[in-house]
């Protein structure tokens, strides 16, 4: 009898966090790394969110919660909702996650059985299939590609749908592109939605506030009304709030999706850190005022970023509307041999190659499902970055 899992083997670890860790390796080997890796912000957490922390732990605020968040933090997520999406959500149709990945994760495992289908749009984070093959549904990958801008069309979408299809999972601003759909653009996939019935929505909102040149953020719910009653619209302090340690993410749906979920948290992990749900109660109704500098310094290293890769020879890089992140085509890149000799087959021999003789590390479009891409996190110094896109400026003069 084998000792670990079948659904183990359908799985593979984090290639963001592997990309990381070997980044932090090397650098504490002594070589001269330039991370482009994570997923995070570079800056704190802002001192008021902090201060929220600080006196919930002094105030004994440290025991077991409810099981999926304190009723003053839904409360909260549903003003946010209110505010910031036009969207009514009562306290009860909120759950609230030791991170986004929990919520995402309890959703998945509440609602599919053998065979349920996923739609998921390449490139996507990396976890979404992942969470899918764990939760034992089937991944179903829809194609958006850079001649698309990296945004799913609604005939993609329609192609993907099957009777078995369970969930659509959207994501914008998203992970790994910095796609964002325009309120027009989700119009035209909720729309196909609405001629199917049986299909769900889960909306990643992560990167709601990091977006850039009077982009207008909207979310599916909001854009049809009449998905609301098949929607789960999920956010997170992670990103907006430079809270990625802290691990608080929520979402909103049906009353009967949410009670589901809560049933899967209370018999893995209980209730989110408690001190972490009084920060985040702070972070949401707290003075939203670093939101605007902070999209502004991103647009800034976006367009640094941009303008360095697309001066690389074979290296087509487009603009992104949102997120941290920019996702270049290499490819007129593959089928070189790089100084240090590597034969640059696809993404992943590039990525490793890059890291080997320049020392700047990305993630290799396969792990996002598209090549020949990589992707960069710009969640980083102007000078480290001007650093490193001189340096894959130089790796790409190098290639013959
Ligand atoms: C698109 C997307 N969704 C969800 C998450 C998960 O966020 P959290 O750190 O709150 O679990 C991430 C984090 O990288 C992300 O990029």
């Amino acid at each position: 009898m084998a000792f670990l899992s079948d659904t183990l083997a359908r799985v593979k670890p984090s290639p963001t966090i592997a990309v990381t860790t070997k980044a932090a390796e090397l650098r504490a080997a002594g070589r001269d790394v330039i991370g482009l890796g994570a997923g995070e912000p570079d800056f704190d957490t802002p001192d008021n969110v902090k201060a929220a922390g600080i006196a919930a732990i002094e105030a004994g605020k440290t025991k077991y919660t409810a099981v999926d968040g304190i009723p003053e933090l839904k409360q909260a997520i549903c003003a946010k909702f209110k505010r910031d999406n036009g969207l009514d959500y009562t306290p009860a149709q909120v759950t609230v996650g030791t991170g986004g990945k929990q919520v995402i994760y309890n959703a998945l495992m509440a609602t599919l059985n053998p065979g349920d289908e996923v739609v998921i749009p390449a490139p996507y984070w990396v976890s979404y299939p992942d969470m899918v093959l764990l939760a034992g549904g089937e991944p179903v990958i829809a194609e958006a590609g850079l001649e698309t801008g990296f945004k799913l069309t609604p005939e993609a979408l329609e192609a993907a749908i099957t009777p078995k299809t369970k969930w659509l999972i959207f994501n914008s601003p998203s992970n790994p592109t910095g796609a964002a759909y325009s309120a027009d653009e989700l119009k035209k996939l909720t729309d196909v939605l609405l001629r199917h019935p049986h299909v769900w929505i889960l909306s990643d909102d992560m990167y709601e506030h990091l977006v850039f040149d009077n982009f207008v953020f909207a979310t599916p719910a909001q854009v049809e009304p009449l998905l609301y009653d098949r929607t789960l619209t999920m956010n997170g302090v992670s990103k907006a709030y430079a809270m990625t340690g802290w691990r608080i993410g929520y979402a909103a749906g049906p009353e009967e999706l949410i009670k589901a979920m809560r049933k899967i948290q209370s018999q893995s992990t209980s209730n989110p850190c408690s001190i972490s749900q009084w920060a985040a109660v702070e972070a949401l109704e707290g003075t939203q005022e670093f939101i605007r500098p902070n999209q502004a310094l991103f647009k800034g290293r976006r367009d640094l970023v941009v303008a360095g890769l697309n001066a690389c020879p074979g290296i087509e890089c487009p603009v992104p509307q949102g997120a941290f992140y920019v996702y270049p085509s290499i490819a007129g890149c593959i089928g070189k041999t790089s100084k240090g000799g590597a034969e640059i087959t696809d993404d992943e021999a590039f990525a490793t190659a890059l890291l080997e003789e320049e020392n700047v590390a990305v993630v290799f479009g396969a792990a996002f499902g598209l090549s020949p891409h990589f992707r960069v996190s710009y969640a980083t110094s102007d000078a480290a970055l001007t650093e490193a896109c001189a340096r894959i400026k130089r790796f790409c003069e190098g290639l013959s």
